[in-house]
């Protein structure tokens, strides 16, 4: 199959649909690859890099489009992209095509095959696409809170781990999935203490065992986050209710018995947030303060570490890239976990989630396909 990697467009957009690595793995397949002149320049990488990797560059997104069957983004696809795409053609990258009504039409109309990475499942249930962003954001998150823990930066003044002889820094997490999991990490690497708060048992009980003893871990009752957020240096809110808005845990009125200068990071604020004072921010202004306290919410936090995020990203997607590269569509219909991620078909809405959500007609994908 002939492969398209276009440049990204969306703004601040640094990561690459495919990177070198991932090319050599395409070309290895017996596949082609063509990669949009500057493609990797957000992560260091040249176009001789992927002509070595064994792909071909072309000059524009327009003839990386027009020559390729699958197509391999990173962002949902801008308004001049949706013009380029066509039936028969696969559209493989993140769609988040639920509060999107304008992509939507664009993707229906241009009659493509549009897989989105975040509704790819997995044998768990899992969402195997968006957890490595989840990752990158949780390990983020400890350090977006050291910096912002910083005196200079109206921060208390502490440093994370402490020193022997000094206590660390109290850091709550508020969910115990794979962002609360991966800052749990980063936070007993750096030596603080840690409590996690999560509303399941079951996962309260993996987190105790996958810890040993370093982290303490409590039912997430108001009544329990109360107490750890008062005696915390840093809060980090990483809830989600699957297909929902994030509940707000964390009131104004509980900030106002935080210690001035302790920091509030909402990385669930791409959900809304789960503190009643988060409001996104972006990272070239990160951080905003109410009653004394230093919030962090910025909704890309990926974005900051690109090189890191692309491979992270590259190495979850390539099996499932491969698999369509190999059998293209049929792929979709064998591989229940694909199935999960086809979106759109041929001007149809085949995810019942979005077409509810977008309030147009769903079709099942053995109809749309019939
Ligand atoms: N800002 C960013 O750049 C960025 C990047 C990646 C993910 N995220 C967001 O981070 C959030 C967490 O993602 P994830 O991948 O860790 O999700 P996840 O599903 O792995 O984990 C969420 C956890 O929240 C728990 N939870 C639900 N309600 C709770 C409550 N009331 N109290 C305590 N815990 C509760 C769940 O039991 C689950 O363990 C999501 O909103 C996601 O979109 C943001």
């Amino acid at each position: 199959m002939k492969i398209g990697v276009p440049r990204e467009i969306k703004t601040h957009e640094y990561r690459v649909g495919l990177t070198p690595g991932a090319v050599r793995e395409y070309v290895a397949a017996g596949h082609s690859v063509v990669v949009e002149t500057n493609a990797g320049a957000g992560i260091g990488v040249t176009d001789d890099n992927y002509r070595k990797a064994g792909a071909t560059i072309l000059g524009s997104a327009r003839e990386v489009f027009a020559s390729s069957e699958m197509v391999v983004k990173v962002k949902e696809p801008q308004p001049p992209e949706w013009a380029q795409l066509r039936e028969n053609q696969i559209l493989f990258t993140y769609l988040h095509l639920a509060p999107d009504r304008p992509q939507a039409n664009g993707l229906l109309k241009s009659g493509c095959t549009a897989i989105a990475y975040e509704t790819v499942t997995d044998a768990n249930g899992g969402l195997p696409l968006l957890a490595p962003m989840s990752e990158v954001a949780g390990r983020l998150a400890i350090e977006a809170a050291g910096s912002a823990l910083k005196r200079y930066a109206g921060g208390r003044g502490l440093l994370i781990g402490g020193v022997p002889g000094v206590q660390p820094a109290r850091i709550v997490v508020i969910g115990g999935g794979v962002v609360g999991t991966h800052a749990a990490r980063m936070a007993v690497g750096l030596g603080a203490e840690v409590s996690i708060l999560d509303r399941s048992i079951p996962r309260l009980r993996e987190l105790d065992e996958l810890f040993e003893g370093r982290v303490r871990t409590r039912y997430s009752t108001l009544e329990a986050i109360e107490e750890e957020v008062f005696a915390a240096d840093v809060v980090i809110g990483a809830v989600l209710i699957p297909g929902a808005s994030a509940p707000k845990l964390v009131s104004r009125g509980m900030l106002r018995s935080m210690r001035k200068g302790s920091v509030m990071i909402d990385v669930a604020i791409d959900q809304g947030g789960c503190f009643e004072t988060s409001r996104p921010t972006t990272h070239a202004e990160p951080t905003y303060e109410v009653d004394g306290v230093i919030h962090y919410c910025v909704a890309n936090m990926p974005g900051a570490v690109p090189v890191t995020s692309s491979q992270a990203l590259n190495n979850a997607t390539l099996p499932f890239g491969l698999a369509l590269a190999n059998k293209g569509f049929a792929a979709v219909l064998e591989n229940p976990h694909l199935r999960a991620g086809l979106n759109v078909y041929r001007g149809r809405l085949t995810s019942r989630a979005v077409a509810e959500s977008l309030g147009l007609p769903y079709s099942p994908i053995d109809q749309a396909a019939a």
